[in-house]
């Protein structure tokens, strides 16, 4: 696939193959896509952990989703990226006090985004979470002080007959401005 295939390819996935694991191998894979992200100052402040045990997946399902938005496509999926970010890494501190911008967000962001390009060239599909309940998350996963969650990301192989949707978007010219604003 060529990047632009990978990218009109790349759709929100909510509905996954429970019968159908996503191998070590693969998920390695999108780590090593992560890892090679760039980051301010390169100082790769996230963290991830996979999760791919069944009762784990439930838990977090279950006690990690906030109200009102319960995610029930990750009853299906088969694994789950946690995107984390060392806070307590000098970079983010002095990033923060001159500029304002919490580059680690940007850094999560960027390497996050990676993985989900990766996971649709070898066939998988993903969905970021940012409606989650961080406390119980981290409680559940021993991840420890000074250390922040930031997004999540499933990930598996779609169910038969989720065909690709239109992609809804704002037109270029209200997004992109050229030379000035
Ligand atoms: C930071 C972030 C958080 C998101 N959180 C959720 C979420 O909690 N649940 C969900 O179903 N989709 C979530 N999404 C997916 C968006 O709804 C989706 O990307 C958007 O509607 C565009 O659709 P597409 O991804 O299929 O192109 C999130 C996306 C991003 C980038």
């Amino acid at each position: 696939m060529t990047l632009d295939e990978i990218i009109a390819a790349r759709q929100s996935c909510r509905s996954y193959d429970p019968s159908r694991p996503v191998s070590k191998e693969a998920l390695s894979a999108l780590i090593e896509s992560a890892r090679l992200a760039p980051s301010a100052c390169n100082s790769q402040t996230w963290r991830f952990v996979v999760v791919t045990d069944r009762t784990m997946l439930d838990t977090i399902h279950a006690e990690g989703m906030r109200m009102g938005v319960g995610n029930n496509f990750l009853k299906e999926a088969p694994a789950l990226i946690i995107g984390c970010s060392k806070l307590d890494l000098l970079a983010n501190t002095v990033g923060r006090t001159i500029s304002g911008i919490d580059y680690y967000q940007v850094d999560l962001g960027i390497a996050m985004e990676h993985m989900v390009l990766k996971a649709t060239e070898l066939g998988l599909g993903t969905c970021w979470i940012g409606w989650f309940h961080e406390k119980s998350i981290k409680k559940l996963l021993g991840i420890p002080r000074g250390v922040k969650i930031t997004a999540l990301l499933s990930v598996g192989y779609p169910k038969q007959g989720d065909p690709l949707r239109e992609k809804k978007r704002k037109a270029t010219e209200e997004i992109a401005m050229w030379e000035k604003w």
